[in-house]
């Protein structure tokens, strides 16, 4: 039984009414990171992505009550801290921790994206003495280690002195710099710990959507360490996790959109859920392989599946044959399982579609003939072609750019999908039919239902 136990993480903060950072940030985080999530709340907050419209402090002793129901009952394995508001919220929350003696993460909250105070400025003193000295781990973005500090810290040189500074002043185990709002090309983390560096360091997104970065990165370390990951390793996988949370950050809002923590788990199940349906696709093909075998083109078939259109950017997250599907004897022959980023014809096609009408991502190509086309309208399907004649010069030059041209203006002049889009080719290009469907397997059997008719 015990062994089995999944781990309890604890987040001591804010409720963020906008769902971007606080208590919601941390509790999406815990979920994406494999522990339970437990909270306490101190403070409630009127918020958006725009703004801290007003801020609801709550008894402090209501806090710690919090903290003491869930370590009594769930046990906490390790906790963090986010916005904590007020002095004696502090001490409350620093009397009852030191209790328990559980792992603990303080995230120096000090000040929203927005702009407003999460901490009161007498607080800042009570924090130094009472609560980072207990913490495993600080994790301050620049100005909270500014502020904590009192130096100024404008390059990754600054911020190497800085974490070591707050171990030496502040008597915790490690601390970590965050590098959010240092400049540069990368956004650089630099961790000091039991007398060593380390920096962890991604691309920076161009994105205005950061609302939680904090939030989540102390959160998801928090997470770690209550899995029993050693320091190092749980920031390591924090940072992955929160790169990713970034990177399809939320576009809700007009201001700071939330970051996206169930991205890191999402995209991977998606990626499964799609080879999954390629693959029972293929199947239903190779059941059906004399007939199927009829209308497979001479450059071959393929058949492919977008993950969720809005996570899906480029030909990687789309899945299809390698090697396509080719005529073998009267059938048909399959030398390969789905892979990701294998097709270039089928994933532009999808990638084009996709950006009109989400709801068809999946597409095949087969061969094309007029009788085809009046056997797929004769069942009910709906079709419409481009002429490559049409095609203007400058979209030619470009290699793979015809595609999507012919799609777009295909859809252009149908103003709603259709279930295939088929062209008469050129020359040397073959005239092809793209099937359309909801996902591989509705492609698959609209195809087969066409061939079952000639
Ligand atoms: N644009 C970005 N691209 C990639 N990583 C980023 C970006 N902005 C922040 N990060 C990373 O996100 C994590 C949080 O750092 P940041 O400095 O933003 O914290 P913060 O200012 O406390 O955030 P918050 O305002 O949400 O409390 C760090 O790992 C940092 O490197
Ligand atoms: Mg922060």
């Amino acid at each position: 039984m015990s062994s089995r136990r999944i781990p309890v993480a604890l987040t001591i903060a804010g409720s963020d009414s906008g769902g971007g950072a606080g208590i919601q940030a941390d509790l999406k985080t815990f979920a994406a990171m494999g522990v339970h999530g437990t909270s306490a709340i101190t403070s409630l907050t009127a918020q958006n992505t725009r703004e801290v419209r007003s801020v609801h402090d709550l008894p402090p002793e209501f806090v710690a009550l919090q903290i003491e129901v869930v370590a009594d009952d769930l046990g906490v394995d390790a906790a963090k801290t986010g916005m904590l508001s007020s002095a004696p919220i502090i001490s409350a929350v620093a009397r009852t921790v030191k209790r328990y003696g559980f792992p603990l993460v303080v995230d120096p909250v000090m000040i929203a994206k927005s702009g407003a105070r999460l901490l009161r400025e007498d607080a800042v003193e009570i924090l130094k003495r009472e609560l980072i000295p207990l913490a495993k781990i600080v994790t301050p973005n620049r100005m909270e280690a500014e502020a904590l500090l009192g130096v100024k810290i404008d390059s990754v040189e600054r911020a190497r002195e800085a974490a070591q500074m707050l171990v030496d002043v502040y008597g915790c185990e490690a601390a970590i710099v965050k590098g959010g709002h240092i400049e540069g090309e990368h956004a650089v983390d630099i961790l000091y710990y039991r007398g060593s560096f380390y920096e962890f360091k991604s691309l920076r997104v161009q994105t205005k959507n950061t609302h939680g970065t904090g939030c989540g990165f102390s959160a998801a370390i928090a997470a770690g360490i209550a899995k029993g990951k050693n320091l190092v390793d749980a920031v390591s996988s924090a940072k992955d996790f929160i790169t990713t949370a970034i990177e399809y950050g939320l576009d809700v809002g007009s201001g700071h959109g939330p970051i996206n923590p169930a991205a890191y788990i999402y995209i991977p199940a998606e990626r499964y859920r799609v080879l999954e349906n390629v693959e029972r696709a293929v199947e239903l093909l190779l059941k059906n392989d004399r007939v199927v075998a009829k209308v497979v083109p001479e450059v071959g078939m393929n058949i492919g599946m977008s993950i969720d259109p809005l996570y899906a950017r480029t030909p990687l997250d789309v899945a299809a044959i390698p090697g396509r599907i080719t005529r073998y004897r009267d059938g048909i022959m399959v030398k390969s399982k789905p892979e990701f980023g294998v097709s270039k014809h089928i994933a532009n096609a999808i990638l084009t579609m996709i950006r009109v009408y989400p709801e068809y991502r999946a597409a095949a190509n087969m061969a094309y003939s007029e009788k085809l086309v009046e056997i797929a309208e004769s069942i009910g399907l709906t079709t419409a072609y481009f002429d490559r004649r049409e095609e203007p010069e400058s979209i030619k030059l470009v290699e793979g750019a015809t595609i999507k041209w012919g799609i777009e203006h295909t859809l252009k002049r149908t103003g709603k999908p259709v279930d295939i889009i088929y062209d008469f080719g050129d020359v040397g290009k073959e005239p092809v039919m793209r099937v359309f469907g909801g996902d591989a397997v509705d492609v698959a059997r609209k195809i087969i239902a066409i061939a079952n008719k000639q």
